[in-house]
């Protein structure tokens, strides 16, 4: 086979798997569904980067293994036969660097045109904010034109714009649904945007959660950025309602929140549904100790002769444990709580914390 077929060879395998990239554009044997219009550019950006990418490695694998078979050992060659030496060609060195330094300026001015689109310093008219923040290690999202606030589960509204601005309360988080393509840093000290507008219900995507697996309904909300030793216990989904249905959801929302004790509202709002257990608070996590029967095991805990706090009482045992977490490490549960300050949990919200946390025994 000469070189010329060879080429002629390749350029028709590339050309078949370019059609089949195009022929299956919705990309899902490579990525999540795409639920946001924001997802489009993006994924046009990944295909067309697949695409290059692949004629490149159908050509250097192609050429590769037909020099490998052209200038193979032959038995008539002599035991010492060394191959031949080739020496630079000018005019191919300055074809092979500047073409691909052609197409990385082509493909920076692309990315940089859709990035421009997506981060915003200013929030867009008519868009819902949400504010954002990631702390070790659960979410906290705050709808601050309603003061609804939620943490293992993100509500929005299908077709409806949202203005995300995302921050860190004591490491870098990095705030990511793959379904809606973006990615946004959680840095402290930094508020960053961006905005969202899905345009596809979880439902519709197929998100609907698997109860025997334990996965709730949702988008898949991930922290990107590996944070501590519950990093990957950070997740939160993504819930996209119709219209009608997010409505009533927000009534719901605040009627919950007008008639919860005081003691939810603060576990929720400081994240402790991210790690513990709770079933009243809703909480399901599993990086920290069951908050359930608190009473009885504090009791127990005081009790232990490894115990070196200074609590009397199952009261000041919880003021302890939340203020100071490495005093007292519960077997099995490394020490992974950040210490809440005044600052953090005022004195009257420690108090609305312990009376929730112990009337779970009544
Ligand atoms: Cu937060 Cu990883």
């Amino acid at each position: 086979m000469t070189f010329g077929r060879i080429t002629a060879l390749l350029g028709v395998i590339s050309a078949i798997c370019v059609a089949l990239i195009y022929l299956y554009p919705d990309l899902r044997w490579t990525l999540p569904v795409a639920a946001a219009e924001e997802a489009r550019g993006i994924d046009d950006l990944f295909r067309l980067m697949l695409v290059v990418s692949t004629v490149i490695f159908i050509f250097v694998q192609g050429f590769l293994l037909y020099f490998v078979w052209l200038y193979r050992r032959r038995p008539e060659d002599p035991e010492d036969a060394v191959g031949l030496a080739l020496h630079g060609d000018n005019r191919l060195e300055i074809a092979w660097t500047a073409a691909p330094a052609l197409f990385l300026v082509v493909l920076t001015i692309l990315s940089y045109n859709q990035f421009e689109k997506l981060r915003l310093d200013q929030p867009v008219p008519g868009a819902h904010i949400v504010d954002v923040e990631g702390f070790q290690f659960a979410w906290r999202f705050t709808h601050p034109e309603t003061g609804i606030v939620e943490s293992n589960v993100l509500t929005m509204e299908k077709g409806q714009t949202v203005t995300f601005n995302i921050t860190g309360n004591d490491v870098t988080h990095a705030f990511w649904v793959p379904a809606f393509r973006l990615k946004q840093d959680a840095t402290p000290g930094f508020t960053r945007s961006i905005h969202i507008t899905p345009n596809m219900t979880h439902v519709e995507a197929g998100y609907t959660g698997d109860a025997a697996n334990n996965i709730p309904e949702g988008f898949p909300l991930r922290c990107a950025e590996l944070c501590g030793i519950g990093h990957s216990q950070m997740l939160a989904y993504v819930r996209v309602l119709e219209p009608a249905a997010y409505a009533a959801w927000e009534t719901e929302a605040l009627e919950a929140m007008a008639n919860a004790g005081a003691g939810v509202t603060i576990y929720q709002e400081n994240g402790c549904n991210g790690c513990h257990l709770l079933e009243e608070a809703n909480a399901v996590g599993a990086v920290g100790p069951t908050h359930e029967n608190l009473a009885e095991t504090s009791a127990s805990r005081i009790a232990d002769p490894a115990y070196t706090g200074e609590a009397a009482s199952v009261e000041d045992y919880i003021r302890e444990s939340i203020r100071n977490p490495g005093v007292y490490l519960v077997e099995g549960y490394a020490n992974s709580m950040p210490a809440f300050s005044p600052e953090a949990i005022s004195d009257e919200e420690l108090d609305a914390l312990v009376e929730l946390l112990l009337q779970q025994d009544e």
